[in-house]
């Protein structure tokens, strides 16, 4: 579904029936934060547990037909500072804004055109860099509207400009063997430039005014104790992967695991997101399902292949069709700080259509995290493997080989989900238009995923048929969510499960009390059938548990 107006419903439906609402909604909401309904918390952590079930309780098969091993964690949200500045968040995580002084909008600087020529970046990129001009330097506009075709978007004016001015930076950085220059650090300088040219950066929304780039850091801070100074500063996590970082060598010294191994977390991380959009899909305050799965160097290639598989493998069993789904690698220019490569998994909104947008990212990690925290607390975090020594060993390699190869600081594959977004996604693909229905709309939810699974209702709320109803709704209130409702009509009672994507309802009706049977009615096809009453458990458990 591409219309836009999709969305629209979508939220109105998550707000009428309690999925989703907007945060402190009595005050007039705060921008970015959303609270979940009692279906919403449902249907959240039905994807939770599923997650975790496929990662931690029953992991995967691995490639020597063993399951693989993996543990579970929940770290704190607030770790030492050090772990930011060694992770690169508090040096890195920023986006350079710059605010309209005319219409006080604000805009991520990296996103508004600009006027100065090619000329004039390439003498801004050369300066910021203290060197002079590579003359080789050109602009790759194919490069660009590629760049921009890949991604669904139009090129706007000044987006094929930005994106060529990361082109041409990394070309020069590369051709002067300089170390990589963030790109904020340039646009700071080319503002100046602008400035001292008598050039003007407009507003793209009014064509006002823009101030100079800030930097501006996504993580949120907070203090720590009585005093609010620098020394007590803290961050609210971006991301829930440091804490698995931080103790990878507590799981190795605590646990039986050896590399290769994983450990997974769920929960909240926090991220000041400057335009926070579209639903829940990108919120300020979020929950994450990462894994870190450490392994050999030389090995790292093949997991982060095993990865891909196993995630897509998981998407689709939660009944996302295969062709709103699809992989995306990262191009070189768009990698994160500590990523060697990333590929996404990408899933087609409605608020994307045609197109995708991100779900989960898997990126090869190299060694950058392990490393970074070595260096910064002085614990040594290598691996020294046994296993490896001793196969070298028997094969008969020398001794400096073996020494080289048995003590390393292991590779890490990284499959970083949003659940929250999720939601989102499983909302989106779920929800179905049919005006012919009692309820014209419906969300067709994987009966697993599902808030509640079955709605028993008497037909009537009178002879004998409510007390039959209850004694099946006690009976198995304990095995799966189900809900007991005898007010309103059949069909309104009907519609209000399809709304909230409950897959089957069971009714008791006058035939109940002559012959045991019952009606099951399934929510996709809106069809019945009759069976027994004492089969509903088996039949209904099949179909829910399955
Ligand atoms: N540890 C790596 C990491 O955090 P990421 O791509 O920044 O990587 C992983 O985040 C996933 O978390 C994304 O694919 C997305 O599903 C989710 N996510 C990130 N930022 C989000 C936001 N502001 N709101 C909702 N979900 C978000």
């Amino acid at each position: 579904m591409s219309d836009a107006s999709v969305m629209d419903k979508i939220v109105s439906l998550c707000k009428r029936r309690g999925f989703v609402y907007p945060a402190s909604e009595i005050y007039g909401g705060i921008n970015g934060f959303w609270d979940y309904g009692p279906l919403g918390v449902l249907l959240k952590n039905n994807i939770r547990d599923s997650w975790w079930q496929a990662m931690v309780e029953c992991p995967p098969i691995g490639p020597d037909g063993h399951p693989i091993e993996m543990v579970g964690l929940d770290t704190a949200i607030i770790q030492h500072p050090k772990t930011w500045v060694a992770s690169g968040h508090v040096g890195g995580f920023n986006d350079p804004m710059s605010t309209c002084r005319q219409c006080k909008k604000l805009f991520r600087s990296d996103h508004v055109p600009d006027m100065l020529g090619e000329a004039e970046w390439v003498k801004a990129f050369a300066e910021a860099l203290g060197a002079e001009p590579a003359g080789s330097v050109t602009f790759d506009a194919a490069r660009a509207k590629l760049w921009a075709e890949r991604k669904g978007k139009k090129l706007a004016p000044g987006l094929a400009l930005v994106r060529k001015t990361q082109a041409v930076l990394d070309a020069m950085t590369s051709a002067l063997g300089a170390a990589p220059v963030p790109f904020s650090q340039v646009l700071t300088h080319a503002a100046s430039e602008n400035a001292a040219a008598g050039l003007q950066t407009a507003c793209p929304n009014c064509g006002g005014d823009l101030t100079e780039p800030r930097q501006f850091n996504l993580m949120f801070e907070s203090h720590a104790g009585a005093v609010a100074d620098d020394a007590s500063k803290v961050y609210l996590r971006p991301e829930t992967a440091q804490g698995i970082f931080l103790n990878y060598k507590n799981v190795l010294d605590t646990t039986r695991v050896k590399v290769p191994f994983g450990v997974a977390q769920v929960g909240k991380s926090f991220r000041n997101e400057v335009t926070p959009r579209n639903f829940i899909f990108r919120s300020r305050e979020f929950e994450q399902m990462e894994m870190e799965w450490f392994c050999h160097p030389d090995d790292s290639r093949m997991w982060f292949e095993f990865w891909k598989a196993e995630r897509m493998r998981w998407w689709r069993s939660l009944g996302v069709s295969d062709t709103n789904l699809r992989f995306r690698d990262h191009e070189q220019d768009e990698l994160s700080h500590y990523s060697k490569m990333t590929v996404d998994i990408e899933y087609r909104y409605p608020f994307t259509a045609p197109d995708f947008g991100e779900l989960e990212g898997i990126a090869h990690r190299g060694s950058f995290d392990l490393t970074q925290h070595q260096q910064h607390s002085g614990q040594r975090l290598d691996y020294f493997d046994q296993e490896l020594q001793l196969k070298l060993k028997a094969e008969g390699k020398p001794d400096d080989e073996i020494k080289a190869r048995s003590r390393y600081i292991p590779n890490v594959i990284e499959p970083a989900a949003g659940l929250t977004r999720a939601v989102a996604l499983l909302l989106c693909e779920g929800y179905a238009e049919d005006a012919s229905r009692a309820s014209p709309v419906f969300l067709r939810f994987d009966p697993k995923v599902a808030p509640v699974k079955l709605g028993i209702f008497p037909l009537v709320n009178k002879d004998g048929m409510p007390e039959i109803a209850e004694k099946l709704y006690m009976e198995l209130r304990t095995r799966f969510a189900c809900e007991f409702d005898a007010k309103q009509s059949i069909g309104k009672r009907y519609a209000r499960m399809d709304e909230i994507g409950t897959p089957f309802c069971v009714t008791i009706d006058g035939q109940t009390l002559e012959d045991q049977t019952v009606t099951l009615r399934d929510r996709d096809s809106a069809g019945q059938e009759r069976i027994a009453l004492d089969r509903v458990r088996e039949l209904v458990s099949a179909r829910v548990l399955a």
